[in-house]
């Protein structure tokens, strides 16, 4: 091979990274050796500048753990997450959509009995979120699985309170009819983590740091596709400049206030609370291959 030269180097590399075993990581790799080189070279990148990006990089790996995650954060930020949950997690119509994951996902949350208190003495105004897990022709499905978390009324997440046990998550399971009732707090707006390195490409770019109100919501059942989502609180502020790009229409719900009295999961609240319903049409997991062609 003779020395390569700014116009050989990017067929060069893709070469060599195109015998790998696998045709798919050949594509992979191939096209993102493609994408770097075209990007290094419409913006002239300078030394500084990549190193620079390469010392942000390790940063944001830094800062992650099983509880925060700021590689997941710039994902987000940089609409790659909700781009790919529009390539990989379509879904029929009439079905749920899944939205970004967020990065405050905590495995391995509590169940809790149907209308169980997942605040764990989160604050907040006391609310409920219910309804029913259907299929696409409104067959009820029991003992769906749904992983639900949140921010608190200040907009915080576990992590960020430094909380030793679970807090504003649990799991629920759905009953013979469906039906699924959460014990929480209602949502409020927030900004996403700008303490961080990505709270640095806030400051430098002004792009949108706020989310609007929202819980997020996993759900399972054998031989049906796995749903990951929100759900918005209609009229919520910042509705149409998630920092994430996550809302979509058929997940904006309005919450309804009660005065105090009898709740949806049978106690008695002497405070005013919220009632959201939302109701959750899984798709068949063979549907996941059929509405990605
Ligand atoms: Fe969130």
């Amino acid at each position: 091979m003779a020395a390569v030269t700014d116009d050989t180097i990017t067929s060069e590399v893709q070469a060599r990274y195109s015998n790998a075993a696998s045709p798919r990581m050949v594509e992979l790799m191939t096209k993102l050796v493609q994408h770097l080189h075209d990007y290094a070279r419409e913006v002239q990148l300078t030394r500084e500048e990549w190193l620079a990006a390469l010392d942000f990089l390790i940063r944001c790996g830094k800062m992650s753990d099983d509880k925060r995650n700021e590689m997941m954060l710039l994902s987000d930020v940089l609409g790659l997450s909700m781009l790919t949950v529009m390539i990989d997690q379509k879904v029929p119509a009439g079905a749920t959509p899944n939205t970004v994951e967020g990065p405050f996902f905590i495995a391995g949350s509590p169940e809790l009995p149907m209308g169980g208190d997942m605040r764990f003495g989160a604050p907040g105004k006391l609310s409920f979120m219910q309804g029913r897990v259907t299929d696409m022709n409104g067959k009820p499905i029991a003992g769906a699985l749904i992983d639900a978390w949140q921010a608190d009324q200040n907009g915080l997440y576990e992590c960020q309170v430094g909380a030793s046990d679970a807090y504003l998550r649990a799991k629920f399971r759905t009953d013979a009819d469906g039906r699924y009732c959460v014990t929480t707090v209602e949502p409020c707006h927030y900004s996403i983590p700008i303490d961080g390195p990505v709270g640095e490409l806030v400051a430098a770019t002004g792009i949108s740091h706020e989310r609007p109100a929202h819980i997020h919501a996993t759900v399972q059942a054998p031989g049906y596709q796995t749903l990951i989502t929100h759900i918005f609180r209609g009229g919520a502020d910042y509705i149409d400049s998630d920092a994430v790009y996550g809302v979509r229409p058929e997940l904006i719900i309005f919450f309804e206030d009660h005065e105090p009295g009898m709740t949806p999961a049978g106690t008695i609240s002497t405070e005013p609370f919220s009632t959201v319903t939302f109701d959750v049409v899984l798709a068949p997991a063979v549907a996941q291959k059929l509405a990605a062609e």
